[in-house]
């Protein structure tokens, strides 16, 4: 599965994470991008449920339904667009719930699915925010394939990334990488 973090519908992440999932695809893996766009994912309220195991209390958003197809996929893919130099607030508000969640009911909801990160930007934050994405996969027993390059794009208006030919052969790539791993 993919997720794409930008509240714009079929912009630039979106355009990368298809170009990712197509690759997939062509391997005969089932695929689904989730978009967070019109979602409502409301941030982390520090109300300690989960620390009892008993999964996030908060239940009238779209948290859930997203969280249950994240434990159901073989991989996960995020994708964001680089706001003020970092990930954009709705795919962070949904990673910090899921991972607090993961890892107060013993850190194996996520355990050896294949992680990969997707980040566009403009001009600037790539890195820094790629490093965001790494941290959830990381710290939640993931599996992170790489690609030819970061797996990052140049691009403001929506597909401007089409035309980052470099992006695109990475996103490729990364493709053809998860699904070589998912078949491991
Ligand atoms: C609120 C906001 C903050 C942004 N901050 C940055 C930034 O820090 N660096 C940058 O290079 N581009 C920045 N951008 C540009 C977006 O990253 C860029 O337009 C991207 O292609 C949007 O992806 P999308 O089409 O998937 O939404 C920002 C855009 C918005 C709306």
């Amino acid at each position: 599965m993919a997720i794409c973090g930008s509240p714009r519908i079929e912009g630039n992440t979106e355009y990368l994470l298809k170009t990712v999932l197509d690759e997939v695809e062509k391997e005969d893996i089932e695929v689904e991008l989730i978009r967070l766009a019109g979602k409502e994912i409301q941030p982390c309220k520090a109300c300690g449920h989960c620390t009892k195991g008993q999964g996030c209390s908060q239940r009238d958003d779209d948290f859930q339904e997203i969280f249950n197809t994240m434990i159901e996929a073989d991989g996960i893919i995020l994708g964001t667009p680089v706001y003020f130099g970092s990930a954009t607030a709705q795919l962070m508000a949904l990673l910090q719930r899921a991972g607090y969640v993961n890892r107060r009911s013993g850190n194996k909801c996520f355990s050896r699915k294949i992680g990969a990160p997707v980040v566009v930007a403009r001009r600037s934050g790539h890195n820094f925010t790629l490093a965001q994405l790494m941290y959830f996969f990381t710290i939640s027993d993931m599996v992170v394939p790489g690609s030819s390059y970061w797996n990052i794009a140049i691009g403001k208006d929506k597909r401007d990334v089409a035309e980052d030919k470099e992006g695109i052969e990475t996103m490729r790539n990364l493709g053809k990488n998860i699904a070589w791993l998912l078949k491991k």
